[in-house]
This record gives structure tokens, sequence and C-alpha cells, in this order.
């Protein structure tokens, strides 16, 4: 089938949510996608940040065989082996006690949404309902976590929105601090926000929310959805720093391609969920568990946390040459490990569009910014080929302007 063929079927049978890059995807294998006609694309995207041990691993390819014939889904009304191991392994690398396990980020942050409102309603016997999150920040796209975000044009068209949600300046302090009141349940942040165009918060500013939380007595929530699993060079970014979440959320590379989120949390907090309380009818299957156990198996086994991170220094450093040769064209170099965005002062999509063509595959997040996901298995060699490929674009781009 055409690619025209396939874009007229969906235009007719699918909802239109998404905007597809013109491109069919036929197979996958390491750090490469590959076109129905073979043409190989290096994959700087992995997914959005799914596929942390790239494509089609076989360690993971073989525990998908051996778990797919054994058991696939149970339900949660039955005991199994598989949730427990990945929790068990989930835990010893977080300091947290107490895990819950659904199918995508959006439903680990409602968990972590629902919990923090019960926490401080039931366990504290408190009226703290209200939620604090960033501006520019990203946490989902159920009615909650959308609420959540701080992103007017994922709200559009769907008011009202729930109550008791409430945004503050990016990095701002002050107005973190002027925002918390008795009525706050906690406070939800990413370390780095992705969608929001690869933005670091700042250690300080990061600790200094913490300890305006513990002061509070409202929760630290930390969403590691995009940043987590290895991909800032550590397991989780909040390592980087001196800070012990009362709540952290994960999904994406967790499964490395297959549906699988969880939401941590400490002892104390876990006691806000009984049974009936919450729950998922696939939440934490026996496939998705044993994949995801075998996942945090292998980036702890081949040191992927480091890997990335010494990968990703590597790569800043050719892009800040790259910076520094065409200063007009790029604004800054922002990122950790393997989470990087190269900000362009032009409209990103053209030169996105020139890269793709050319066998590399990235996004554009806020009009100006290409960012690189790659699985963390990517080798510098393969950073080092787009580097130059994006020094020729730019190269062509600068000359087309002085021409
Ligand atoms: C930081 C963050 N939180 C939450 C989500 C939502 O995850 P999902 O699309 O799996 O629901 C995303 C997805 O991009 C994300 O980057």
């Amino acid at each position: 089938m055409s690619l025209k063929t396939l874009q007229n079927r969906e235009q007719k049978l699918l909802c239109p949510t998404y905007e597809r890059y013109p491109l069919e995807i036929t197979r996958g294998w390491g750090t490469r996608l590959y076109a129905p006609d073979g043409f190989q694309y290096t994959d700087l995207l992995a997914g959005i940040a799914v596929c942390v041990l790239g494509h089609c691993h076989p360690e993971i390819s073989a525990v998908l065989r051996e778990q797919g014939e054994t058991l696939i889904h149970v339900s949660n009304l039955f005991y199994q082996e598989p949730q427990l191991k990945l929790a068990r392994r989930l835990l010893d690398g977080s300091g947290l006690d107490r895990v819950f396990f659904c199918n995508s980020g959006a439903e680990a942050n409602e968990a972590a949404l629902k919990i923090a409102r019960r926490y401080k309603q039931t366990i504290c016997g408190q009226e703290a309902f209200e939620i604090i999150t960033l501006e520019g920040s990203f946490h989902g796209r159920t009615l909650a976590t959308l609420t959540a975000t701080g992103q007017a044009k994922v709200q559009e068209g769907f008011a009202p929105l729930p109550a008791g949600f409430r945004t503050v300046p990016f990095a701002d302090i002050k107005a973190l601090e002027a925002a918390l009141s008795s009525q706050t349940a906690a406070v939800l942040l990413e370390v780095i926000q992705g969608e929001g165009g690869v933005r670091e918060l700042p250690g300080e500013y990061l600790e200094q929310v913490q300890s305006l939380c513990r002061r509070q007595g409202c929760l630290f929530m930390i969403d590691e959805i995009q940043t987590g699993l290895g991909r800032t060079g550590k397991l989780w970014a909040h390592q980087h720093f001196n800070l012990q979440p009362d709540v952290l959320t994960t999904a994406k590379g967790l499964g490395n391609g297959l549906p699988l989120g969880a939401m941590l949390t400490t002892e104390d907090v876990s006691r806000a969920f009984s049974a009936g309380s919450h729950g998922s009818t696939f939440g934490g299957g026996p496939l998705v568990c044993a994949v995801g156990e075998k996942v945090l198996e292998i980036i702890e086994r081949d040191d992927l946390a480091r890997r990335a991170q010494e990968t990703g220094r590597q790569a800043v450093e050719r892009f800040c040459t790259l910076q520094a040769r065409y200063p007009e064209m790029i604004a800054d170099i922002r990122g950790q490990g393997l989470m990087l965005g190269i900000e362009l002062q032009v409209p990103a999509k053209n030169i996105w569009r020139q890269l793709l063509n050319q066998g590399f595959i990235c996004n554009v997040v806020q009009e100006t910014t290409l960012r690189l996901l790659p699985p963390l298995i990517i080798t510098a060699q393969e950073l080092f080929d787009f580097a130059d490929a994006l020094d020729q674009i730019l190269a062509k781009e600068r000359d087309a302007v002085h021409a």
C-alpha cells in the first residue's frame, strides 16, 4: 500500500488527533528504523523517549516470547509474580516503598493526583485538594492531567476543566511560595520539561520547592515519565540533586514500547489507597511487567545511565561547536544526558524536514526546539553523523539567506 493510500484511508478511519510524519515505518532494529523501500533512518526520538533499549532488543523479544506463551493477562483479581518482581526493582532504585501499576504516563499522573488528594483528606484529615504545577509543563491528556499541564493549547476546547489546579511561573520560587496554602495537596513538576522545550529546572530551585513542600505539609511529586530510566545520566533525573520525592511517576521507557506506567510513593502516602479506591484492568499485567523487569535489569547491567551521560556529553560538545559556527541560527543547547534540545533562532520545522530527508528522526517542540530523545544504546558516532547533517543544512540555509 502506498503512503498516499495509507493517508487517504486513515483520513476516513481515524479521529484526526495526530499530525504524522510523511513516512511509513515497517521495521525497527536497534537505533534504526526502516521505510518499506528499505531506506534507513537513525532514530533519535525512540518513539518519544520510549524505546530506551532500541527497537526489537533481542532480550526483550525473548521475554515477550517466553511470557507470551505462559501468561499474558489475568487482571488484578489474582496474584502473579512478574508484577512483584518489577515492583521490587523499581522500588530498589528509587528510595520509595510502594507501587501502583497502570498503562501510560497520563494514568501514572492521574494516580499521583488522586493519591495526593486522598492522602490529605483521608489520612491527614485536611480539606486540602489543590495541585500546583508549572507553566510549560506537560503531564498528560486525560481531563485532570491536561488541567495540570501548564500549556493553554492542550486545554483548548475542554472547558469546564476540573477545579483545584493552579499553575505558577517556571522556576520562580517566590511565585510558588505565594501559591502554597493550607489547601495545597501537592506540587507536581518535571525536572526537565520535555514537551515544554527541554527546559531544565535549576537544582537550587528544586531543592527549595522540596523544602517548601515539607514546611507546608503538602506532597512533593516528580513526573519522571520523560526524564526517567537513565535518560539524563541517572536512573531518575531528580537523583542529580538532593531530592527525595513523596511521589514519582514513570511510564514511556519502562515497557520499551509496551504500555506500562507506574506511580511510586512512600509507605505513609500509600495508606491513602484502599481496595477499590483506585485500580486498572490492564495495569501491571504479567506480560508488560516481565518486559519492564528485563528493561530495568538491562539498564542496570549495561550501565546505560552512565553511558547516556557520556554519549550526551560528547554530543553536546559537538552541538556547541555548531552553535559557535552558526550563532545566528542556534540560540542554545539544552538538556542532560540523552534528553537534548537544540534551540534554533529560525522555525525548526524546515530544518527538521531536511534532517528527516537525510535519514535522521528527531522532533520539534515549542516551534523552535529540535528535540533528541534517542535510545540509550546510541553511539556518539551516530550523534556526530546527525551533527554533520545539521551542519550541512545550516550552512545551506545561511547561504540562502545571504544570497
Ligand atoms: C512528562 C510527561 N508526563 C506525562 C506524559 C503523558 O504520557 P502518556 O502519553 O504515556 O500518557 C508525557 C508524554 O509525553 C510526558 O512527557
